[in-house]
């Protein structure tokens, strides 16, 4: 009977712990950069939340070298699953918030992006896109994730330019406020 006792009172404390992670704020992000654009971004999210940082990672990790990167990602992006990432150490579903950014690949998201995309169904959640880029700006990247994400909620995009990253931090923060409303 006390062995009874103490499985239930285990069990209500892990529904307890469980649920103490709900309704929390997980940003999700994928950076290949040395100066890690988009990971700045996501962790002023992530600061400006209370949330979980988490990278999205490739199994097989790019290479350093830009022009391996140039060719590997555009050859990814031609393909449509062509890019395995590992499992989250984070379990997405137990969050309410997801932000997912990416840096622009070929004027869209970065395949690791998309991989994850493809593979993890976050109807149920409240999805906020958000992007680094270059001078190109941010392309389709917002077009071609709500396709794979329809969950995300409509006109909350951002999006900077990488080189800003370092002054952006009150607009993000304003950004923040704003669609977490
Ligand atoms: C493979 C590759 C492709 C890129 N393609 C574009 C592009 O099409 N348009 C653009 O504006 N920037 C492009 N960039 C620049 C990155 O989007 C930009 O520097 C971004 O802020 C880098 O983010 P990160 O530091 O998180 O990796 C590209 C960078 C790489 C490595």
């Amino acid at each position: 009977m006390k062995k009874v006792m103490l499985l239930a009172c285990l069990g209500f404390l892990c529904c307890l712990l469980s649920g103490a992670e709900k309704n929390g704020t997980l940003v999700l992000y994928y950076s290949w950069s040395d100066a890690g654009n988009t990971r700045q971004v996501a962790e002023i999210i992530a600061k400006s939340t209370g949330g979980v940082c988490e990278k999205i990672v490739p199994e097989q990790a790019y290479s350093r070298k830009y022009a391996e990167v140039l060719k590997r990602g555009r050859a990814e992006l031609k393909q449509s699953k062509s890019c395995p990432v590992k499992p989250l150490k984070n379990d997405w579903r137990k969050y309410d918030v997801i932000f997912v950014g990416s840096p622009i690949w070929f004027g869209t998201y970065a395949p690791p992006v998309r991989s994850f995309l493809q593979q993890n169904d976050l109807r149920s959640k409240k999805v906020f896109f958000f992007c680094t880029h270059g001078k190109g700006g941010a392309g389709t990247y917002f077009k071609d994730a709500k396709k794979l994400c329809p969950a995300a909620v409509p006109g909350t995009e951002f999006s900077c330019y990488g080189n800003h990253v370092k002054k952006i931090a009150p607009k993000v923060k304003t950004w923040v406020e704003k669609v977490m409303k």
